[in-house]
């Protein structure tokens, strides 16, 4: 069979489905990755450099999550959104057409890009206005698994997000084909929106839509039962605030699972984004162990797991030699009562589709936590001392529901400050009693064991030096990714001095 050329890959309309790379099988884990191609780049293409345009329209549309029927804001009339596919060194030119009732913008979540296209209204642009058009212009310097999604208000828990995945072409050969897994957690449209949760949780301080679990926490250090105590299989303890009525993978619901088809035998890649507001998930696939190869589009020391936690914003590669037969991929909410779950299939054979609860022997076994990952070679930060600290704690409670940083919500928040050149320590200390996935915009940071990131899970009380290196000049935010927190004010700046 011939191998598709990227070209054909990326002009041949490929979705969220089955993308045959290559026949030919090359086996072992994709490489070691790529280093980073260069610095953030410039706002117009260099002579050579290819470019990829899109043109994402954001409006009000109904869509069929295989059964239950919701009016929610989507890209392109899909859910997830069309996906983005550039290699590592072009030039994105990405428009946004506005046709929401509402203010909105894009953020290019994790892509290393210059500050102007970072999609932060109030930080980086002005708000993109109902019926106008923003027009995202960047580099995409680093390979990997990413997404994009408003960052206005609680948008991202709408139907408004997508993959954007920047491959390493000398990566293309450790696998025969790849499957796009992203997770989301759904409430728009089934009766609420999520303005009316934030409104909810606000007036009712965390309690009228919360799960069971979303009680009171935060400084106080209010008693929790699942916390603290227990170890191991409990390592987030109180994890989300909002109960929802559906969890999707690619989209839709467990019974009308999306279904990759594939051969047994064949090495196949999965891109697991969560793009859910307020829930980790446990991933498993049943009937396989899984090697994860790389965390928010960077490469590790490659890791056999039966499963992994996945926290908002997060991105994890795992390959995995496919058996014969059907078998689910299970996202479990975690710490969340109110049951449910996403689900899709892989079917290389024969076989019926297991039950929409069905639980994989997977689920209970090795569940990694990702920070505990190991970097490659090519993914650490060069040696060298911090030449400047900063602290930032992660405060709050979900009574009443106030969130902030550093004593203060955002905008009443002092921003961080470093200079061009810096090796910055950020010390990270999660005062609270839940868990938050911290991201950082416009760079990635290392943890204390090299491993590269740009959006960690922060348990209960948890404290975390996070190292990163001032390359990439402006005003950046770092914020929760549990998007109703980040919108309580749980976010600060981040803002280059000279
Ligand atoms: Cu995906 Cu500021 O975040
Ligand atoms: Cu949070």
């Amino acid at each position: 069979m011939e191998r598709l050329s990227r070209r054909a890959l990326l002009a041949g309309g490929l979705g969220l489905g089955a993308v045959a790379l290559t026949a030919c099988t090359t086996k072992g884990v994709p490489g070691p990755g790529a280093a980073p191609v260069g610095p953030a780049g410039a706002a117009t293409p260099s002579p050579g450099q290819d470019v990829e345009e899109k043109s994402l329209v954001a409006r009000p549309t109904t869509l069929d999550l295989g059964g239950p029927k919701v009016a929610t804001w989507a890209y392109g009339d899909t859910v997830p959104g069309p996906l983005i596919r550039a290699k590592a060194g072009d030039f994105l030119r990405l428009t946004l057409d506005n046709q929401l009732p509402a203010d909105t913008s894009i953020h290019w979540h994790g892509i290393r890009l210059h500050n102007a296209a970072d999609g932060v209204p109030g930080m980086t642009q002005d708000p993109v206005k109902p019926g106008a058009k923003f027009v995202y212009e960047f580099t995409a310097p680093d390979p990997g698994t990413y997404f994009f999604h408003p960052h206005v208000g609680v948008q991202l828990d709408r139907g408004l997000y997508a993959p954007l995945i920047i491959d390493d072409p000398r990566e293309l050969d450790g696998y025969d084909a790849e499957w796009v897994v992203v997770l989301d957690d759904w409430v728009d449209g089934t009766g609420r929106t999520p303005d009316d949760v934030l409104k909810e949780l606000t007036a009712a301080g965390g309690a009228a839509s919360a799960s069971s679990n979303g009680g009171i926490s935060g400084m106080g250090g209010m008693d929790h039962g699942a916390m603290g105590s227990s170890t191991g299989a409990q390592p987030w303890g109180d994890a989300g605030d909002v109960t929802y009525p559906y969890f999707l993978l690619n989209g839709k619901v467990p019974a009308a699972p999306d279904t990759f088809a594939a051969k047994p035998g064949q090495k196949v890649r999965l891109r697991i984004i969560n793009a859910a507001s307020d829930t980790i998930f446990t991933v498993a696939l049943g009937g396989h162990r899984m090697t994860i190869t790389h965390t928010d589009g960077h490469p590790v020391v490659p890791q056999d797991v039966d499963a992994f936690y996945i926290g908002m914003g997060e991105r994890y590669d795992a390959v995995v030699t496919l058996g014969d037969g059907v078998f689910p991929l299970v996202a479990r909410p975690f710490s969340k009562t109110s049951g449910g779950q996403a689900l899709g299939l892989i079917r290389t054979g024969a076989g019926s589709a297991p039950a929409v609860d069905v639980s994989p022997a997977e689920l209970g076994g090795q569940v990694l936590i990702g920070s505990r990952l190991k970097p490659a070679t090519s993914a650490k930060l060069a040696t060298k001392n911090p030449d400047a600290t900063a602290q930032l704690s992660l405060e709050g409670s979900m009574q009443p529901y106030q969130w902030g940083i550093n004593g203060a919500p955002f905008g009443k928040n002092t921003p961080l400050t470093l200079r061009a050149g810096q090796r910055l320590r950020i010390n990270v200390m999660n005062m609270t009693m839940m868990t938050h996935p911290l991201h950082l915009h416009g760079h990635t940071f290392a943890l204390p064991s090299g491993l590269r990131k740009d959006t960690v899970l922060l348990g209960p009380m948890e404290q975390l030096p996070i190292d990163l290196d001032a390359d990439n000049a402006g005003k950046w935010a770092v914020h929760c990714h549990n998007i109703y927190h980040a919108e309580a004010g749980m976010m600060i700046g981040l803002n280059y001095v000279s």
